[in-house]
Parts: structure tokens; sequence; C-alpha cells
């Protein structure tokens, strides 16, 4: 279930709104004072994400070099270039990159660098003192969102803090503990039923699709891209952090419309 069609056409149609889903942030409503507010709360979450990390990492931790996984137009990115001597945002939609670069331009930001993102990670080059992600991972597909989980921790200098954000679980699912139901098995069409496309409104909500257990599209009005949400495994990522050598880590609960989450903070040692 690759995503990136999805990213592309919401980078070109919606970006705002594909980033934060209230409809102030759509394009077609866009006011300055939507895009302040917009801008604000990525300066909010830079300073308390950096706060997190000075607290962890030390009173001297200073990020040189920042790299943010899933920039989108530069909501955070741009707040954390101001604490850093370059930042580099990954995307994979192209619109949103250009968009960053014209906030960038916009706010006299000279010091980050908006690059086409792929699985390896190719465009962010060597280590960074700071490795952050919020609200991205849980727009992809858990087998891919794992081996790019372990391309960032790889990112990370000595010394470095991370702070990565996943979903693991819908609030909704109360029987289940936050896991979605497992799928149901595909049903043997009825002898001499026809053919039916699905309802564009039930299109977005593919629950039962085989193998996306953990995966449900955010329901979407007709019009816009789908856009899937996934609840990752936390003993899954916690592997991952302990293979790579992180010793311990904190993490915050997060609760987006009952997408729940945690931010992962840790360092490097
Ligand atoms: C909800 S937005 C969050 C943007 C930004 N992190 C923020 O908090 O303002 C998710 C972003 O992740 C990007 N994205 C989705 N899949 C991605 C992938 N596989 N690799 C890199 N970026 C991806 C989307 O294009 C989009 O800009």
């Amino acid at each position: 279930m690759n995503s990136d069609e999805d990213w592309i056409r919401w980078g070109r149609q919606d970006p705002y709104y594909a980033v934060i889903t209230q409809p102030r942030f759509r394009a077609a409503a866009l006011t300055d004072e939507a895009r302040q507010e917009f801008f604000d709360s990525g300066r909010w979450h830079a300073e308390h994400v950096l706060g997190v990390c000075r607290r962890l990492a030390g009173d001297a931790w200073a990020p040189r070099r920042v790299l943010d996984f899933g920039c989108g137009v530069g909501r955070v990115a741009l707040a954390l270039a101001a604490h850093a001597e370059g930042v580099v945002g990954l995307d994979v939609s192209p619109e949103m990159l250009a968009e960053a670069q014209r906030n960038a331009l916009a706010r006299g930001v000279f010091n980050a660098q908006w690059r086409q993102s792929d699985d390896e990670l190719s465009a962010a080059e060597g280590l960074f003192d700071l490795v952050h992600s919020s609200i991205t991972f849980q727009h992809i597909d858990i087998p891919r969102g794992r081996i790019l989980f372990r391309h960032l921790l790889q990112r990370l200098a000595p010394g470095g803090a991370a702070a990565l954000h996943i979903t693991y679980a819908k609030a909704v699912h109360a029987d289940t503990f936050g896991q979605p139901p497992a799928p149901r098995p595909p049903q043997a069409p009825l002898p001499g039923a026809l053919a039916r496309p699905p309802h564009p409104v039930l299109r977005a909500f593919r629950k039962d699709a085989p193998g996306v257990a953990a995966s449900a599209n955010l329901a979407v009005p007709a019009g816009d891209p789908g856009m899937q949400m996934n609840a990752y495994h936390l003993g899954e990522i916690a592997w991952l952090m302990q293979a790579a050598g992180v010793r311990r880590f904190e993490t915050e609960f997060t609760d987006h419309g009952g997408e729940w989450g945690v931010f992962l903070y840790f360092t490097r040692g």
C-alpha cells in the first residue's frame, strides 16, 4: 500500500490541510491568520522538542545539523532552523518541498535544504545531531516504516538526540486494546452478483482490505486523496531502538482524533 501518490497529490492540491486536517487550513480558506497559527504550532512544537532533548542530552547540547523526516511545508523544520547551523527537510512530495522552500524564502531562512526522500534516505548524507519526525510515520505502511525508522536511527550522530513520532493504536478499538480487528477473509462473490465499485466515501474506509489490519484510511471527502493511518507495534519499534544501541527512551503520548501515538525521545551515547 504505497501512499506516495496520495502525498504527491496532497502536496499539489491542499498542502496545509494535509498537515493539519482542520478546515481553516484548506487551500481555498487559508487566511494570513490561519497561516500564522499553522507556523506558530510548529514553533511551539520545535521549542518543546529542543527542551526535552536538552534535558536528555545535557545542557550543553545544541544541534548543529538537524534532519526533519516528512517535513511537509516546513512547519517544524523552519522553526528548528533558527536553532541549528543547518536543517535538511525530507519529503516524498515535490510540491510540499517547493512550498517549504517558498516559506523559507518568505521568512528569510537560508540554512534549510529541502530534498526528495527515498526509502534509503539517500538525500540525507552524514550524521545529524537531531533527528526529528512528526505525524509522518503514521501515514507510511508498516513494513516500509520499519525500514525508514531503522535508517533514521543510523543517521543519529554520537551525542545526538532523536524525537520520532509513531502511532500505535486506535482509541475506537477498546475491545482489542487499540488494535484494529484482524482482516476478514475475502468473501467469495455470490453466483450471478454484479461487480460494483465501492461507494466513493466507503472507498476511504478500507478497514477490511486484506493484509492491512493495522491500517485504515482516514475518512476523507470525495475529491481528496487517501490518507493512510497506520498503527505500529511498539515492541517492534523498541526492538529497532535497542538493536541500534539506544539505552533508554522517554515518551509522550499523543492523541490526534483517536489515533493514539507516542513521541519517542532518546539520545545516542
Ligand atoms: C502530516 S504531514 C506532516 C508534516 C510535518 N512533519 C509537520 O509536522 O508539519 C506528513 C508529511 O509526510 C510526508 N510523507 C509521507 N510519506 C512519506 C515518506 N514515505 N517519506 C517521506 N515523507 C513522507 C508527506 O508528504 C507529508 O508532507
